[in-house]
């Protein structure tokens, strides 16, 4: 049941509903103005208020105005004499939930009373979803109660303060970055640097001094000392990205850092002991570069102590309900709108797509999607193009003929087609179809298609 505050400068009128709303099995305070209640109100944070509309001093609208700026606010029930409706109505603009005429009729009270206090329960409710949502299935923003997110939140929080390296591995868009966020900020390191660098997008030439600095002098350019991530992550996380494209030289480097723990910037004769977490990531399968000579496998086993493995999307598709409502409450946010959520219709699109770009390409739709919409909620409308430019132009579309069709040969009609399309590069045929290698060969000489032609040796690891 309820706590209801009653408002009235009327002794005999508190009396009648403070007696009314108690039979009910409210929990009923009542206060002689207006300012007296807005104390009830901070003190007591109750669910409902019923208060007159004149009384002497602040009015009940007034009152309305200065109820305190709380997430929940309690539902207001406005009681006004029969000539003053309008100013009912003005209040109802104003956030009250209702208003009752007087004279009052008992049952209409119980009834606007109930109905308050239950539309307080529901707001509670969502409430308390959304920190579940917030509290319990997330670290440092890392949303999923899919099992296997659930899974990589333990694993995170058990690593998070242990000293090993981490190597993160993912597809692209499947929160990498988040992730290795999340191990530095829940470790005990959190109050040191957190530093990230993309292997990748990074010159050869200038990884090193990225990482290691350089002394005023070391080559032509230098004109002044440069510290490296290694020194300025000191007792913090430096993040690896795409660490497969880390040339074989730095590959050696950043090995004998990791055994050392000290660096030495460039040009410089001292090291330095340096205490840093190395975290990595890639979308590469190292375990197949290892092999291939592309990476080293002394550092591979170092970087590998733990390894978390990001599962795509895809492959997890019970988060997309939750990452949408996250993706429009940040949205709403930077945007200053107000979208309630998504649409049934426009969930069921979502839930059906195959998301190629994983979470962040969800998170670009429902960006858009918030900023566009003229509804309340995200529509099918809002998202429909997005998913479908996107999508591939599905086979699937076509429906199947009454003489129904030959399956292996649409099979090997996909498979010559794909050899065509990617030119006979076997590997890149596989992708297209969305096959291992392995299975891609296996079907290839299954249908006795000739692979003469192609450009790629018959061993996977050869790629
Ligand atoms: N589980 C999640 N909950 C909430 N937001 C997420 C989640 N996973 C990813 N994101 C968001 O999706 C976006 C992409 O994530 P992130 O940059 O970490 O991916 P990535 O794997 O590093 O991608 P890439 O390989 O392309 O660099 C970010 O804005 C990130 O905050
Ligand atoms: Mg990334």
């Amino acid at each position: 049941m309820a706590v209801v505050v009653v408002v009235d400068d009327e002794q005999r009128q508190r009396d009648i509903l403070k007696a009314i709303l108690e039979d009910e099995g409210h929990e009923v305070h009542t206060a002689p103005s207006a300012e007296d209640g807005l104390g009830a109100i901070c003190r007591l944070q109750p669910d409902v208020v019923l208060s007159d509309l004149k009384m002497g001093g602040m009015s009940g609208v007034e009152l309305l105005g200065k109820l305190p700026d709380d997430t929940i606010r309690p539902a207001f029930i406005l009681m006004t004499a029969f000539g003053t409706i309008s100013s009912a109505v003005e209040a109802m603009k104003k956030g009250a939930l209702d208003y009752l005429t007087k004279p009052l009729e008992k049952d209409e009270i119980i009834l606007a009373v109930r109905k308050a206090a239950e539309r307080i329960e529901l707001l509670k409710e969502n409430l308390r979803l959304r920190d579940e949502l917030y509290g319990k299935f997330k670290i440092e923003g890392i949303v999923g109660k899919s099992p296997k997110m659930l899974e990589i939140m333990d694993v995170i929080r058990k690593v998070a303060s242990a000293p090993v390296t981490v190597l993160i591995h993912g597809e692209s868009g499947t929160g990498k970055e988040l992730v290795a966020r999340a191990i530095h900020y829940n470790s005990t390191r959190k109050s040191s640097p957190f530093t990230a660098i993309n292997c990748a997008a990074i010159p050869e030439s200038l990884i090193e001094s990225e990482l290691f600095g350089y002394e005023a002098g070391a080559f032509t350019g230098a004109t002044h000392r440069k510290i490296g991530l290694f020194e300025a992550s000191n007792k913090g996380t430096l993040f690896l990205d795409e660490i497969g494209d880390l040339p074989p030289l730095m590959q050696t480097k950043i090995l004998r850092v990791l055994q050392d723990k000290e660096v030495r910037r460039v040009g410089g004769k001292d090291s330095l002991k340096v205490d840093v977490r190395i975290v990595t990531a890639t979308n590469r399968d190292l375990e197949k570069d290892v092999p291939a000579g592309r990476f080293r496998e002394d550092l591979y086993y170092r970087l590998r102590v733990v390894t978390l493995a990001l599962p795509p999307l895809r492959d997890r598709k019970e988060d997309i309900p939750a990452l949408a409502v996250f993706f429009v409450d940040k949205y709403n946010r930077e945007f200053g709108k107000r979208i309630k959520g998504v649409a049934d219709s426009a969930l069921k699109a979502l839930l059906d797509y195959h998301w190629p770009g994983n979470i962040r390409q969800l998170e670009a739709i429902i960006e858009r999607a918030v900023l566009m919409t003229d509804s309340d909620t995200i529509q099918l409308k809002d998202i429909k193009d997005e998913l479908r430019v996107r999508s591939e132009k599905s086979l699937l579309d076509m429906d199947l003929p009454d003489e129904g069709i030959n399956f292996e040969e649409m099979e090997r009609e996909l498979l010559k087609k794909a050899m065509v399309k990617s030119n006979n590069v076997a590997a890149k045929a596989a992708r297209l179809l969305g096959m291992s290698y392995k299975t891609f060969w296996y079907r290839l000489e299954k249908f006795g298609i000739n692979t003469d032609s192609s450009k790629e040796d018959k061993h996977p690891e050869k790629r």
